[in-house]
């Protein structure tokens, strides 16, 4: 507050009041004002938000408009800026009318310049205050976002390292498959930091084309390549004092790797098309499912590159190495899907979850997120039974193998055993889901229930 001075609007048609009020209040305040109400209003509104003033004081007593209508009609264009009330006739209906309406004090006339200026300090104090909390609960429900479930071992390493490592400056490495949560890691690293006041900036190296991936990453000078019309700033600027969060980083091109190498060595790079050293004091966190070890060796990642990003690994296992997470995972994403699309919160029988713990989950957390988002949506949990089943919903699906080492070549032959083992794979997987209700099951399939008895016989499917 006190190195730049606090830009005051007086609204009064006494021109005395703004007089006294700049003489009075000094150096660190300046003061402008107008005469009447609708002045004031047009002023407000012509000047963009950024450049308003931080606080108005108006009269109440104006001819034409008066004070508590210009309140209304302000509060309209703007509901931030803090509003103290000026008038001579203290009278209590004024005072209740605009704090009704938004004032943030009321000061009787004549005042002492002291006296208004502890009501501005406070009245800017409350608002600063105010704001900070505003950003603390913003950060609050930003880290609730973020959740790590799991009290599985491994899960609970991975909470540990995460606490010890978040406010150190180490470069970090989080290898897992795709959908164990390396993203959630990132961030929970980056908002345990001291650096969580500043922005976490993702890049995803796989999804931005080669060449400009340099580009985005450390911007450009005007005219560096055919389309740069302007000087733009990289990620990397952006990321200034925060967080970069290099997601997939197996796919970063060679050539860029050097530049990322000196960014991590001397927090230096320059952007593309320019001659200056651009300083930025940025923490890096990556990503990978790829294991980069052999990309090192097939000569794709430079190894001292890797040996500078890798001070510490977090090894996220797949979903099948922590079984014991899969309660917990269900119970919160039951709540996340539940609160999100209004619906009942359900509860599973604990055969669902069995099964839901018995399956290999190759798509991971996400593939069991996206389940129970499913059976939310529709409040069905027999939805199970297509993913962990098979062939019909897709997800575990097994592509029938043409065996065609016994030297039978015949094409009729084989395509005739696949499709006989695709419909006798179908049907099992259909009776078990209608619990063997052959109407039903035949009308799921598509075919005639007279086939579908037909074929039971055949392939001999039993109960
Ligand atoms: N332990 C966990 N607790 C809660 N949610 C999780 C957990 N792990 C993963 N998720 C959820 O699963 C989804 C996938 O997680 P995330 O994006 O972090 O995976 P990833 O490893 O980065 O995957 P990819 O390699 O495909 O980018 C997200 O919606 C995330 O919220
Ligand atoms: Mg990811």
């Amino acid at each position: 507050m006190d190195s730049k001075s606090i830009n005051i609007l007086v609204i009064d048609d006494d021109p005395k009041v703004p007089w006294i009020l700049s003489e009075g209040l000094g150096n660190g305040y300046s003061v402008d004002s107008v005469r009447d109400g609708k002045e004031g209003i047009n002023k407000i509104s012509q000047t963009p938000q950024s450049n308003r003033p931080e606080l108005i004081l108006l009269d109440i007593q104006m001819p034409g408009m008066n004070g508590i209508e210009v309140l209304e009609k302000l509060r309209g264009i703007d509901d931030k800026i803090d509003v103290i009330m000026l008038s001579g006739h203290g009278d209590t209906k004024n005072i209740v009318d605009s704090v009704k309406k938004g004032a943030a004090e009321f000061i009787n006339k004549p005042f002492d310049v002291r006296e208004v200026e502890i009501h501005i300090r406070s009245v800017l104090e409350k608002r600063r205050l105010k704001e900070e909390l505003t950003e603390l609960r913003k950060k609050l429900k930003e880290s609730e976002k973020e959740v790590l479930i799991g009290d599985s071992p491994p899960m609970v390493e991975i909470k540990n390292i995460i606490e010890e490592v978040a406010d150190s400056e180490l470069t970090v490495l989080i290898r897992g498959e795709s959908g164990t949560g390396k993203e959630i890691v990132a961030r929970l690293i980056h908002l345990k930091s001291a650096r969580n006041n500043a922005p976490f900036v993702k890049v995803n190296c796989a999804a931005i084309p080669r060449d400009l991936l340099e580009a985005e990453l450390f911007g450009y000078e005007k005219g560096a390549f055919t389309g740069a019309h302007k000087t733009k700033p990289g990620r990397f600027e952006v990321a200034n004092n925060g967080t970069m969060f290099l997601d997939e980083i197996g796919d970063m091109p060679m050539e860029l790797q050097s530049k990322l190498l000196q960014v991590l060595e001397q927090q230096e790079f320059v952007r593309v098309g320019g001659i200056n050293n651009i300083h930025v004091d940025v923490r890096i966190v990556c990503a990978t499912n790829k294991n980069l070890d052999d990309a090192i060796t097939e000569g794709l990642f430079r190894d001292d590159l890797f040996y500078r990003l890798n001070e510490i690994t977090v090894n996220l296992p797949g979903l099948a190495g922590r079984r014991s997470d899969v309660p917990l995972l269900v119970d919160h994403f039951l709540d996340k899907y539940s609160i999100l699309y209004k619906k009942e919160r359900m509860e599973l029988k604990s055969e669902t979850i069995k099964q839901l713990q018995n399956f290999d989950w190759p798509g991971n957390v996400r593939q069991l997120e996206n389940l129970i988002k499913q059976i939310v949506v529709r409040s069905d949990e027999n939805i199970i039974y297509d993913t962990l089943k098979g062939p019909i919903s897709g997800a575990g699906r097994k592509i029938p193998q043409v065996e065609l080492s016994d030297g039978n070549f015949s094409m009729k032959k084989k395509v005739q055993e696949t499709v006989s083992e695709v419909e006798k794979m179908m049907i099992t997987q259909v009776l078990h889901k209608t619990n063997w209700n052959r109407r039903k099951a035949a009308k799921m399939l598509d075919i005639s229930y007279r086939s579908l008895l037909y074929k039971i016989k055949e392939y001999k499917i039993i109960d």
